[in-house]
Formats: C-alpha cells, sequence, structure tokens
C-alpha cells in the first residue's frame, strides 16, 4: 500500500552513489534534507540548482544523524567512536573524546536544550553545547535508536540485545543568588538556600516538564498546570491550570514571566493573573527557544522563523504589536536575541547576533523615523545583560568583552571603544558559552562542560546607577578616585546621552577629547534654550546635531561645529549656501593649515580664497555678534559660555 501511494506522487532519488546511507533528518524549515555518505555529512535542500553542502564529518563510517528544529544544530555519530555538534553552515562546535565502542545513535530532546547518545552498553546525556551531563552504563549492547517523548522528560532507547530502556531526565538544577533547587523525582524538587544551609522539598501532582529560577521567583510547569513559588516563601505557591499543557520555555522578567504553551504564548504576572497572549502571522512556537524570544518589563520580543531577518515586537502588558506593528528588520538572519531590562520604555534596547556574528544593536521603539542599527561588535558567540543595570557582556573570537555603556553607539561612536573591558578568553577553549552575569561575576561554561567564573570591575555598575538617579557630582567623584579612562569615557557618553552638558565636558577634558570639549561649548548654548531638545551626538550622528542647530536659525553655530571637527568641505558648503561666513571658515581653514604647515590643495578653498584678504579683527567681532545675538535669544544666559576662539 505504501509503494503504491508513493509510487503514485513523485519518487525522487538524488544520492545516487554506491554508499550506503544510514542515517537522514529534515531541517527546520523542512526545505533541506541532511544525510551520510561514508565518512560525508551532506545537506541537500530540495528546490531544484540550489548549493548542496558536504563535508568530511567523522574519520569513520557516520552511523547516524539528528537536526533540531529549534536549535538549528545538528549532530552526528559513526564508527570513530565520537559524536560531534554542528552549525547548520557545517561549522564545527564539539567534537567528543573518542569512545571505547562505535556511538550508534544520537538524538535531540524537542527543545533543542539536551541531546542523548547511544552506544554500546553506554547511554549518555549532553548538553546543547556537547559537554555531558550524564553517563549510564546499562546492560544493552548497543543502543540503535534513541527517542524522546514530547515533553522532553524521559527517552527510550532500542537496545541491541532485545530490549527497549526508558530514562527520566532528572537532578536538573536552577540557582538563583543563594538558592540552588534541583529535580530530585520526577514530581519533587528540593530547594537549598547557601546562605544558612535550609532545605525545603516541594512537591508536585503530575510530571516536572519545565521550570525557571529567576528575580526572586520559581516558575515550575507540570503536565497540568502552573506553579510560582516565591523565594520569600516556599509554602504557599499559587498554582493555576495551563491553557495547553505543553510548555516547552519558560522566560523571567522582574514584572512578570511568560510560558510558551502549545501553540501559544502567555504572559502571566508573579500572582498568576494572565496578562496577555501576542501572536503575529504564521507564528510557529515550537521552534522558540531562549535564544530566539526575550522578555523586560514592557517588551516581548520574538525572532520570527519564516524570516529569520525580522524581530517581532509587542508590548508586554497587552500582547499588541509596537508602534503600529512595525517589525524590525535586518540585513542578514538574526541568531540570537536579548532585551536590555533597565531604564525608560522609551529607551529600551535590543542586542542581537547576526549570521555572519555581528553583534548589533537598535532601540526597540521603531516609531517615526527607523532608529539605526548598530553594530557594536564583530565575531560574537554569545552575550548576556546584566539584569540590574544595562551592561552588555559578550565572547567575541578569543577575547571576553563588557559593554558597559553599549548606549554610547548612540551619543558617540568614536569613543565606543574606551568604554570597553577586554580580557583574554582564548582558554576558554571553543565554543564556551555565558552561563549567568550575576553581580559582578560572569559566569561561563566551557565545551568541556566545565564552569569558569569571571569577575568584572564593580564601579561601571555603580556609575550606571548614580547616573539613573542624576547624582551627576557623585559620578564625576567616583570617576576621579578610580582613576582609569574606561569610566570617564562612560561618564562622557551617559552625560551626553542625558544632556548633562557640564559633567560631559568634564568627562571628555579627562580623557583628552579636546574637539568634544569645543564643540561642547559650542553647542551649550542652544541646550540652554533647549532642554527638551531632541539627542544631540557626536560623530556618530553630526549631522543630527547640525539639522536641530539649522532648524533654530543658529546657523554659524552649525558652522563651527563642521570647523572644530575638521569638517572642511561641510563647513564651506554650508557658509556658501547660507551665505554667511564664507570669511571665518576660510580664515579658521588658513590657520589650520599654518598650524600643520600644510599647502592648500582642495580646489573649492582655492577657489573663495582668490583675493580675499583675511581680516581677523573684522572676523572677530562677527563672532562676538552672533554670540551676543544668541545670547539675547537664550532665556539662561548667564552660565553660557561663548565660545573661547583664539585664532
Ligand atoms: C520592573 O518591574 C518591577 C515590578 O513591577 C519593578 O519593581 C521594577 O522597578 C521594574 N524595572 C524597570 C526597569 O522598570
Ligand atoms: C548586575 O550587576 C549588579 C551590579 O554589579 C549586581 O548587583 C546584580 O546582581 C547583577 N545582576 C545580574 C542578574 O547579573
Amino acid at each position: 500500500f505504501i509503494r503504491e501511494k508513493m509510487a503514485q506522487k513523485n519518487l525522487f532519488f538524488f544520492h545516487l552513489s554506491g554508499t550506503p546511507v544510514y542515517s537522514v533528518a529534515w531541517g527546520p524549515d523542512s526545505e533541506k534534507v541532511l544525510y551520510t555518505a561514508g565518512k560525508q555529512l551532506i545537506i541537500k535542500p530540495l528546490q531544484p540548482n540550489a548549493k548542496v553542502l558536504q563535508w568530511k564529518a567523522h574519520d569513520g563510517i557516520i552511523l547516524k544523524v539528528d537536526w533540531n528544529s529549534v536549535n538549528d544544530l545538528i549532530l552526528s555519530a559513526g564508527e570513530d567512536c565520537k559524536y560531534k555538534v554542528w552549525d547548520s553552515y557545517s561549522r564545527p562546535l564539539y567534537n567528543s573524546q573518542p569512545h571505547e565502542h562505535p556511538i550508534t545513535s544520537v538524538a535531540w530532546a524537542p527543545d533543542g536544550e539536551l541531546f542523548a547518545v547511544g552506544s554500546f552498553h553506554t547511554l549518555r546525556l549532553c548538553d546543547k553545547t556537547g559537554w555531558s551531563y550524564a553517563l549510564e552504563k546499562p546492560n544493552t549492547g548497543s543502543i540503535f535508536n534513541i527517542a524522546w517523548s514530547i515533553d522532553g522528560t524521559q527517552i527510550a532507547g532500542a537496545c541491541g540485545n532485545g530490549h527497549v530502556v526508558f530514562a527520566h531526565v532528572v537532578e536538573q538544577h536552577w540557582e538563583w543568588k543563594n538558592f540552588q533547587v534541583t529535580l530530585t523525582k520526577r514530581r519533587a524538587m528540593q530547594v537549598r538556600n547557601v546562605l544558612n544551609d535550609a532545605v525545603d522539598l516541594l512537591e508536585f501532582r503530575d510530571r516536572v516538564i519545565k521550570a525557571s529560577l529567576n528575580y526572586a521567583h520559581l516558575v515550575v510547569s507540570t503536565s497540568l498546570q502552573c506553579y510560582v513559588f516565591s523565594t520569600k516563601n516556599w509554602n504557599t505557591p499559587i498554582i493555576f491550570d495551563l491553557k495547553e499543557g505543553t510548555v516547552s520555555l519558560i522566560l523571567q522578567a522582574e514584572r512578570h514571566f511568560l510560558l510558551v504553551d502549545g501553540s501559544s504564548i502567555y504572559l502571566y504576572s508573579y500572582e498568576g493573573r494572565f496578562i496577555s497572549s501576542p501572536k503575529f502571522p504564521g507564528m510557529r512556537t515550537d521552534i522558540l527557544n531562549a535564544q530566539t524570544v526575550s522578555l523586560s518589563n514592557d517588551t516581548i520580543a520574538i525572532r520570527d522563523k519564516a524570516d529569520e531577518k525580522i524581530i517581532f515586537l509587542f508590548e508586554a502588558s497587552t500582547g499588541k504589536p509596537l508602534g503600529d506593528g512595525k517589525f524590525l528588520s535586518h540585513k542578514n538572519e538574526i541568531l540570537e536575541i536579548a532585551l536590555d531590562q533597565k531604564g525608560l520604555t522609551n529607551d529600551r534596547k535590543i542586542a542581537f547576533i547576526d549570521k555572519n556574528r555581528d553583534l548589533c544593536i537598535t532601540s526597540v521603539k521603531r516609531f517615526g523615523k527607523e532608529e539605526q542599527i548598530i553594530k557594536l561588535g564583530t565575531m560574537v558567540h554569545t552575550l548576556a545583560w546584566n539584569d540590574t543595570c544595562n551592561i552588555l557582556c559578550g565572547l567575541q573570537d578569543t577575547r571576553f568583552i563588557v559593554w558597559y555603556y553599549p548606549n554610547t553607539v548612540y551619543v558617540d561612536r568614536d569613543i565606543l571603544p574606551k568604554t570597553l573591558y577586554e580580557g583574554d578568553a582564548s582558554e576558554f577553549s571553543k565554543n564556551p558559552h555565558i552561563v549567568s552575569f550575576v553581580g559582578n561575576q560572569v559566569t561561563i561554561r566551557r565545551a568541556d562542560g566545565s564552569l569558569v567564573h569571571i569577575n568584572i570591575s564593580p564601579y561601571p555598575a555603580i556609575l550606571h546607577e548614580y547616573v539613573s538617579s542624576s547624582k551627576w557630582e557623585d559620578a564625576v567623584r567616583l570617576c576621579r578616585f578610580v582613576k582609569e579612562q574606561t569610566m570617564w569615557a562612560c561618564l562622557a557618553a551617559m552625560a551626553v546621552a542625558n544632556r548633562d552638558m557640564t559633567t560631559a565636558e568634564i568627562a571628555y577634558a579627562a580623557i583628552g577629547e579636546i574637539d568634544k570639549v569645543q564643540y561642547i561649548n559650542s553647542i551649550k548654548v542652544f541646550h540652554l534654550k533647549n532642554q527638551n531638545g531632541p539627542h544631540t551626538t557626536f560623530s556618530g550622528n553630526i549631522q543630527e546635531a547640525e539639522i536641530v542647530l539649522l532648524q533654530a536659525g543658529l546657523v554659524y553655530q552649525a558652522i563651527q561645529i563642521n570647523i572644530n571637527l575638521y569638517n572642511w568641505e561641510r563647513a564651506l558648503e554650508l557658509a556658501v549656501k547660507y551665505k554667511t561666513h564664507v570669511d571665518t571658515v576660510l580664515a579658521y581653514r588658513q590657520k589650520f593649515l599654518e598650524t600643520f604647515d600644510k599647502q592648500e590643495t582642495n580646489k573649492r578653498y582655492l577657489h573663495y580664497a582668490e583675493g580675499l584678504q583675511i581680516d581677523w579683527e573684522k572676523i572677530k567681532a562677527k563672532i562676538e555678534m552672533e554670540i551676543t545675538k544668541e545670547r539675547e535669544q537664550s532665556s539662561s544666559s548667564q552660565s553660557s559660555k561663548s565660545m573661547g576662539l583664539k585664532p
């Protein structure tokens, strides 16, 4: 019957060599098939003429493959007694030590967090990054096939000795601050408070499927219900029935948590109140994981599967799309997303890593003029936000990087490198993964499963706190005390972002950015009048500053900021366009050339300089006039400074 059914359809054969094919697996989008051919792995897209990807994956015949639709990772196992993890571009992510016997089976858990490995008398449970959680030596012969239950809590193995073996996944751990939670049995958990060694036992009516511990709450889903415990009181959880009872992901923010249950996403408060359920056309919940969904107090972000270049953004409290349903669209496929957790909703940022391993950041609010997507770094494999202040850390190639104030890219991109911490990460071996960023400690899991702790400076976090409560004097005092360029650079950017120009001036002076100090002087007058005006930014966006000044009729200031930043072409262009201060521009240009002992070669400058006598007295008088005029316009002129120009 099957043959008849198939024959009525078309049967295609695309691998026509003599080598036996031992294993096949579908890709996540059902548009590609992965199969084995001797020591080679082959990914064949089903569209005609699409490129086939083929690579040598093992030193022996490959016996088994699996491809997970959630994390898009590939497993392979072979007669060379090794199992390996690959990404779908054939890049190796993990390579096991050789075992005593060929590896006869590998299988992903449905959510892609774990996989199981079978061999002769051997069953192993591994993390998705390859390292081994648990090893069992059952009397089974070779395990030829492994199947996971849909909820990812149990496995069954097909054994060479005629048995079928079952196993439950227990002893999972969750940690937060001083609490350690362990799943001890299928329906029981143990909570240990490491401060006083107090132990609490939690019992559940049904099998535990998923759990998450963060922000002083433990959220547990069983096959029917959801339990919410507060770390302050383990005895009286809030319990409510699940809508569908197949929770595949729990994510927490300080205000609420999110469940991916069956085909929907549900947001609940910690009191168990349903809040919202965001949706978009073609949403596939089966492939969502912690890398493709992110939650903050105000926002839910989801990377789409149908088009991996797109991130959907929702208002958490209503589940409605943000900003008229405008989604965020990037030029490349996006692998991992993360919302920052602190600060005002209007400043909410999302960081993400794309297919080229570029780390980018952009604003979540996408009203009106689309916020730019800005690249923060390249070759980044993993990222994490600290959740009490917006500090981002990541592993970049062989470096460990902390972006103490990622927002710097929006105010002054030039000084971004000065706001980073960089450490050597080559000792972490390949594909380390950031587990947590708690306090000043970043915990990294190496590919072999061992944990490494890195301590970062506590001062930037304190600086964030001062700035968020506008304690500028304390912030300056802290920087003077710590005496580090990184701190001053962060403070400079924070001050500009918050339009505290006095602090910005001090901070820029401390890192020797004299141009910026001058520039601040030149815009101060304007800012005094426009406390609530748009952001004024540096080179990252000098055009914007210029537009702001021109709109306010401050043509001379717009010209002067270009002069200060040696944007000679633009300075002259503006002067000519507005028929003012052409002589000022020429005078500064001449002064600049003299200082650097250069000859004029620019054609436009040569043209306008022809026959013009530079008269500094006249120019100074004109500038004085401009400044007086602006002072008169300015309501609070007493503290505004003049340009301090000394020809
Ligand atoms: C997030 O929500 C919690 C609880 O409502 C609140 O205490 C906290 O201040 C919020 N955080 C931010 C950054 O808004
Ligand atoms: C973030 O950093 C602050 C300050 O260093 C720390 O107190 C807090 O615990 C950190 N939070 C997390 C979850 O990383």
